[in-house]
């Protein structure tokens, strides 16, 4: 008997979870998984409520329902007791800290880690070798560099938490495609190294292209759920956002 859990068992689970802002409810109870092994996207159009899930699932907002992670409920209303559990959010806008340089935006991620030194050199070399250019700007003011640098920082950095499941809220954000492109690809990676990955977006094209399945998100409830390759055209998606 072996108790790590096989390839394709849920990692993460939500269970009839809402969310309000105040008496408005923006979050239908909804029922979302993630495997080991995934890449999940969930698409929507602005203001569908997927920053709210993401944030549901953190415990941030007000919140009915649970979120299941590795077969365990997640506290509710404690961000740092849910980051411990290595459920770990790369926020929209990013969240890193422009005055600080790249490498002390990276050693804030390691705050949990205290004095272990080669854990640390550990983690900081597997996001160097992941991204290259933060190891050339690890010097750099983060506020200095340009937006796909800093959404490299800001993956960068939640890794360096050692996540057991990455979330994250529109990395392709005020983006070129070509850069897009090219931090989907890591996302791409990290999910082969065995990296769960929940991720949102309202850029289908791009999410589709690395994404194990998606879920379709829409006035606050899913309105699909489906394997990322029965989606062969943008018309298969649109029909969900639209209605
Ligand atoms: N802090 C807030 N207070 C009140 N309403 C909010 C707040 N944040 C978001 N909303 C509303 O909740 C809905 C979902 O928003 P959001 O989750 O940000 O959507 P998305 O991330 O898909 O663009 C929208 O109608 C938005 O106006
Ligand atoms: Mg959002």
């Amino acid at each position: 008997m072996t108790l790590a859990s096989a390839p394709g068992d849920a990692i993460l689970e939500t269970q009839a979870l809402t969310a309000r802002y105040g008496h408005v409810r923006v979050l239908a109870p909804t029922d979302i998984r993630v495997r080991t092994g995934e890449l999940v996207a969930i698409l929507g159009p602005n203001g569908a409520g997927k920053s709210t899930l993401l944030r549901a699932i953190l415990g941030l907002t007000s919140t009915t329902g649970q979120v299941m992670f590795q077969g365990k409920p997640l506290p509710r209303g404690d961000a740092v007791a849910v980051s411990a559990r290595g459920v770990v959010l790369v926020p929209e806008g990013r969240g890193i800290f422009g005055p600080m340089t790249v490498e002390e935006n990276l050693q804030l991620g390691a705050y949990r880690l205290g004095r272990d030194k080669p854990e640390f050199e550990r983690r900081l070399a597997r996001v160097l070798e992941l991204f290259p250019r933060l190891g050339e700007r690890r010097a750099q003011l983060a506020g200095s560099m340009s937006g796909g640098e800093q959404q490299m920082l800001a993956i960068g950095r939640a890794l360096m938490g050692d996540p057991k499941i990455l979330l994250l809220d529109e990395p392709s954000l005020g983006l070129a495609p070509r850069i897009t492109a090219e931090i989907f690809e890591k996302l791409a990676t990290l999910r082969d190294e065995g990296l769960p990955i929940l991720l949102v977006e309202q850029k289908a094209p791009a999410a589709l292209k690395m994404a194990t399945r998606v879920y379709v998100l829409s006035l606050g409830r899913i309105a699909a759920s489906l394997d990322a390759d029965q989606i062969t055209s943008h018309e298969d998606l649109a029909q969900y956002y639209f209605t």
